[in-house]
């Protein structure tokens, strides 16, 4: 049997991964896999979850099964974070998942179930787990256009005249905040517009948010999700606890089914505990304890939204370093992009060779798209990758 599997195709950011570790060099630089770390290269536990585990390991009695959408309060309180009072809680049906990934897989299978035809349109680019999944689910992805490799912006008019091709029942995946990789984010006014158009050609916005409290702050991160959650009659949100929580291991994800019509939330969520039984029956639990325990303490939460807004403003200084410096090299205000991204990542818009050309001359690892996560920075090693983009003739 094993010898009639296929080989694979390779996952670039795992590429990436294993070439990083396996380079012995002491002052390589990891710009790829999207995980925060702090100015020593650590990916710290974050306070308010040391306190959270300890409280745990005091108080749990059992590790017994939960339910098959996990715990209800784990899901009140993501709902909460992620949607405000944007929508009602009975208007919502909710799942706990592994991870953001997770959230977005069952989301998959959702739209597979109930609209098989449906196509589903992504940006170009976008996070490459989009694609190989809908491929695998067996959904029809069609890309719209997003980055303008010029300005390394946001190409607006071109993603409007592409979504001008949607057909009623067409799915919309789009980036809450932080946009994956290029770090270019739609402003609201934007969304505002694809709301529009999604919504007079009939198709269904899919949100995937994985970096709330990473770009602008935690409720203005969650701005445009609430806008579309409300102004929509339908929509798929995809959340993840991985980075803003930093649990990335404890794989903490939720996936929403809203509709306007609370009379659905019976059905939706009887899917998506059914998903959840075909595909891994519960979901895990540890992580997603921990972020309702947080966002239910006061004291708690106040702790976990220091240190993620630490977290945030240490990557704005990032980039604001990143972009001085390459002003300065350049004598130019063409890397100004890198102050106008969001989030974790910017891509530099170039192609691989130059990538491939920085790793090897200067030990600096990035996503062959040119996707650099700017968490992998330090004060110190800014103008490392400034002299070697300059150098690399971008
Ligand atoms: C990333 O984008 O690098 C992360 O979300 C890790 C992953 O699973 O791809």
């Amino acid at each position: 049997m094993f010898s009639s599997l296929k080989n694979q195709p390779v996952d670039k950011i795992m590429q990436v991964m294993a070439k990083f570790r396996a380079d012995p060099r002491p002052n390589k630089i990891d710009l790829g896999v999207g995980v925060y770390k702090n100015a020593l290269g650590v990916t710290p536990v974050m306070r308010a979850i040391k306190q959270a585990e300890h409280k745990l390991w005091e108080e749990q009695e059992t590790k017994a099964y939960v339910g098959l959408v996990g715990d209800p309060a784990y899901a009140d309180a993501m709902i909460k974070l992620v949607l405000g009072d944007a929508v009602a809680r009975e208007n919502i049906g909710a799942a706990a998942t592994p991870g953001g990934t997770g959230a977005v897989r069952q989301a998959f299978e959702m739209i597979k179930m109930a609209t098989p035809e449906a196509r589903v349109f992504v940006s170009n680019p976008t996070w490459p787990n989009h694609i190989s999944i809908l491929d695998y689910v067996g959904l029809e992805c069609v890309q719209y256009r997003y980055f303008d490799a010029e300005t390394r912006s946001v190409d607006f008019d071109g993603m409007m005249a592409d979504l001008d091709g949607l057909r009623a029942g067409d799915i919309v995946l789009l980036h809450g905040c932080c946009h994956n990789p290029t770090g270019a984010n739609l402003t609201l006014e934007q969304f505002g517009a694809v709301i529009e158009v999604m919504n007079a050609k009939g198709a269904i916005p899919m949100v995937d948010i994985a970096y709330q409290g990473f770009g602008d702050g935690l409720e203005e991160d969650a701005a445009a999700t609430r806008l579309v959650a409300s102004s929509v009659p339908e929509c798929l949100i995809a959340a993840s606890c991985s980075k803003n929580f930093g649990i990335y291991r404890e794989r903490t994800g939720l996936l929403m089914c809203v509709s306007q019509d609370a009379a659905k939330t019976p059905l939706t969520q009887e899917n998506l505990a059914f998903l959840n039984r075909q595909n891994y029956s519960f979901p895990p639990d540890h992580g997603a304890r921990l972020v309702s325990m947080i966002l239910n303490d006061d004291a708690l939460k106040a702790e976990w939204m220091s240190e993620l807004e630490e977290v945030r403003l240490g990557m704005l200084g990032l980039r604001e370093q990143l972009a001085g410096e390459l002003a300065r090299l350049t004598n130019s205000d063409r890397f100004n992009f890198l102050r106008e991204h969001r989030g974790m990542f910017s891509l530099l818009g170039t192609g691989p060779d130059m990538v491939e050309l920085m790793r090897e001359k200067n030990g600096i690892y990035m996503i062959p798209d040119s996707r650099m996560n700017i968490a992998g920075l330090n004060k110190e090693t800014v103008p490392l990758l400034a002299k070697a983009i300059v150098e690399a003739g971008l």
